[in-house]
């Protein structure tokens, strides 16, 4: 059954703890203000002082949370988000910042310094495509071990010279079970011991047919190193969205995931929030996990400020009470005492299964080594 301490009911009738113990005490009751009380205690003493109660459920709160489904004719295009994943080494970040040093329009930034674990370049067809950092890969698992989903391709980096290896696996492994299509980027094909042809070998044995082998999954020969053939890398991706037809209604109240989250001197809480459905503008009221705020500034992945952010848009969020932590979902909701209802109820809900949150914390754990 649910419960809750005479503490937080107090809070929530904006009444004394002590009126409520007295309260009690006229049945012979004698309690601490940190007792809890079961629901149908706290529902009779609430009614007792006057207030009207609305029990909130796991169910309230979700529903509540995600809100409304969207009409199909409200959705409109956005651009893919994609993970890239692979073995320690086998060239992600080199790859990462490669793609983005040659299509990210920085003169207004002035170079690319900002590090808000998610990013979105435009191609020069004037497709965009939004990147997450390795830091999404917590995100990632977090994400997945909840059920939700944060990525709608993965780029496996395999090595050329260094071939399949026990991290290449994991990825793929938790790529199919996300149902997350696979594209392979060989790297590294300018180093001397380089052997492309092992590697789409390798992959057959974990039931990867690439498509020169006659399979349905691209692979692409790159060089982070020399930038050889990323345009085709893109391409690839541009290639695999267009097959998913991915959409989104921007035109409703934003949710999405916290793909990072970290406290800031002098900036406070610091979420990077990749936007999955809706719009979040300043001002909104946004809850995440057992954190919330009101946006008091969003910043993109250029380091400049903005008023707004749409589908598969990352951006910087400050303005949340505590960090929110990766992995968390988060949403934009009606007011402010509804963000309290959230994640006060979140919050009691996190102490009752703090073993599961354990068991999450190791498999995040786990997943930050690939
Ligand atoms: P972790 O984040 O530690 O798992 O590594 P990573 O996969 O991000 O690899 P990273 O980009 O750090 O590259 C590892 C090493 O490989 C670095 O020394 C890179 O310079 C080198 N490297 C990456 N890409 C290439 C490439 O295309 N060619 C060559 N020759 N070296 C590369
Ligand atoms: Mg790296």
């Amino acid at each position: 059954p649910d419960v809750i301490t005479i503490q937080e009911l107090a809070n929530r009738m904006a009444e004394r703890g002590v009126e409520i113990i007295k309260y009690l005490m006229k049945d012979g009751a004698m309690h601490k203000i940190t007792d809890v009380i079961d629901s149908d205690t706290a529902q009779l003493i609430a009614e007792e002082f006057g207030h009207t109660v609305r029990r909130v459920s796991e169910a309230d709160v979700e529903e509540g949370f995600i809100g409304e489904k969207d009409n199909e004719e409200d959705l409109v295009p956005r651009a893919p988000v994609v993970t890239i994943m692979g073995h320690v080494d086998h060239g992600k970040t080199s790859l990462l910042d490669a793609v983005r040093a040659a299509n990210v329009v920085s003169q207004e930034a002035g170079g690319i310094t900002q590090h808000i674990g998610a990013y979105q370049v435009t191609i020069p067809s004037g497709q965009k495509i939004t990147f997450i950092d390795t830091p999404g890969h917590a995100a990632f698992t977090a994400m997945r071990a909840r059920g939700a989903k944060v990525t709608d391709i993965v780029i496996l980096v395999v090595a050329a010279d260094d071939g399949v290896k026990p991290q290449t696996i994991e990825a793929i492994n938790h790529a199919k079970a996300a149902e997350v299509p696979i594209i392979i980027a060989i790297n590294k094909i300018d180093k001397p011991g380089a052997d492309p042809q092992r590697v789409r070998t390798e992959l057959l044995s974990h039931e990867i047919v690439v498509e020169s082998m006659g399979g349905d999954t691209l692979e692409i020969e790159v060089s982070a190193l020399k930038r050889t053939n990323l345009d085709a890398l893109l391409e690839a991706v541009v290639l695999q969205a267009e097959v998913l037809e991915l959409k989104a209604n921007p035109d409703r109240p934003a949710d999405g995931v916290v793909v990072e989250a970290k406290l800031e001197r002098g900036r406070g809480p610091v979420g990077t929030a990749l936007v999955q459905r809706g719009t979040l503008r300043l001002g909104d009221i946004i809850v995440a996990g057992s954190a919330w705020g009101r946006v008091r500034a969003l910043i993109n992945d250029v380091g400049e400020h903005t008023k707004e952010a749409g589908p598969s848009v990352p951006v910087e969020v400050l303005g949340f009470d505590t960090a929110p932590e990766a992995g968390d979902q988060f949403a934009v909701v009606e007011n402010e005492a509804r963000a309290r209802e959230i994640t006060e109820y979140r919050e009691r809900e996190r102490r009752k299964t703090l073993a599961v949150a354990g068991q999450r914390g190791s498999l995040e754990q786990m997943m930050n080594q690939l």
